[in-house]
């Protein structure tokens, strides 16, 4: 899929999603269970949004997995997702290699423990011919890492004397941060009822459209995945232009 910039109008189907799954702890602790469990019952709400991103030919998925600011967790918590991670994608892979999906991580790395990167380089090697579902999973990532490890890269252009920093724009920066090959979340979506962006994409997410829902994350379904689609499509996306002009039709004037 190639990268574009925006393009007023909206396509009815988003080309890409990016996904805040929120809730899984409130969900837990309303079932009177351990807040683990809550991210156990959200894996398989991972699979539903998978099969609905497959089932409506959306070409990519941005899932918030954990967030740089997750580490600071209590120690169980921490150790409970790192083994929910670890046995998915011991048992997920395969299955998304079969069906076609790209598996990639965006994120601090080398934070995680050896066998979890090698489980993620690993998926990353099997499925990376994949065409049919962008699958981009966000793990120990913050909106603001991405930023500075892009500015970082092309500070380190500079130093090497291959970069002039006058030639330093939005474009050059954009085509470092995470994704860049990828369209912009057309759509973003939190689930858990809370109503911000929590240092997820902000590069990417400048002109998404932002939908929310009450819903626990462990709660969501193919009914809501469509409202969210529903409301996509009625949106009408401008990027700063005019109605009549995203509508190719002339100004209005007054009287
Ligand atoms: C936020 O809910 C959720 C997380 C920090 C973890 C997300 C992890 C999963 C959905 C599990 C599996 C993921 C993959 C990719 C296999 P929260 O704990 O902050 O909920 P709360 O706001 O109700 O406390």
């Amino acid at each position: 899929m190639p990268a574009s910039g925006p393009t007023p109008g909206t396509p009815r189907i988003p080309r890409h999603v990016a996904v805040i799954m929120d809730g899984n702890g409130r969900w837990a602790e309303r079932r009177h269970r351990p807040r683990a469990i809550g991210h156990r019952a959200g894996a398989r709400a991972v699979n539903t949004c998978i099969d609905f991103c497959l089932a409506h030919g959306i070409g990519a998925l941005t899932l918030f997995a954990f967030s740089s600011e997750n580490w600071g967790r209590p120690e169980d918590e921490v150790g409970a997702l790192m083994k929910l991670f670890l046995n998915a994608l011991d048992r997920e892979v395969e299955e998304l290699h079969r069906r076609g999906v790209r598996v990639r991580f965006i994120g601090q790395r080398d934070r995680f423990g050896p066998a979890l990167v090698e489980r993620m380089r690993a998926a990353e090697e099997l499925t990376g011919g994949n065409t049919q579902l962008a699958l981009n999973i966000a793990a120990s990532y913050g909106g603001h890492w991405d930023i500075a490890q892009a500015a970082r890269s092309l500070a380190r252009e500079v130093a090497a004397g291959r970069l002039d920093p006058e030639a330093i724009d939005e474009a050059l920066l954009g085509e470092r941060v995470c994704l860049a090959d990828l369209p912009a979340p057309d759509l973003f979506i939190r689930t858990g009822g809370e109503q911000r962006i929590s240092n997820f994409l902000l590069w990417q997410l400048a002109y998404s459209e932002l939908w929310f829902t009450d819903a626990l994350w462990p709660e969501l379904d193919a009914a809501t995945l469509q409202r969210a689609l529903d409301d996509f499509a009625s949106r009408e996306r401008r990027y700063g232009l005019t109605g009549a002009q995203v509508a190719g039709r002339p100004e209005e004037t007054p009287e």
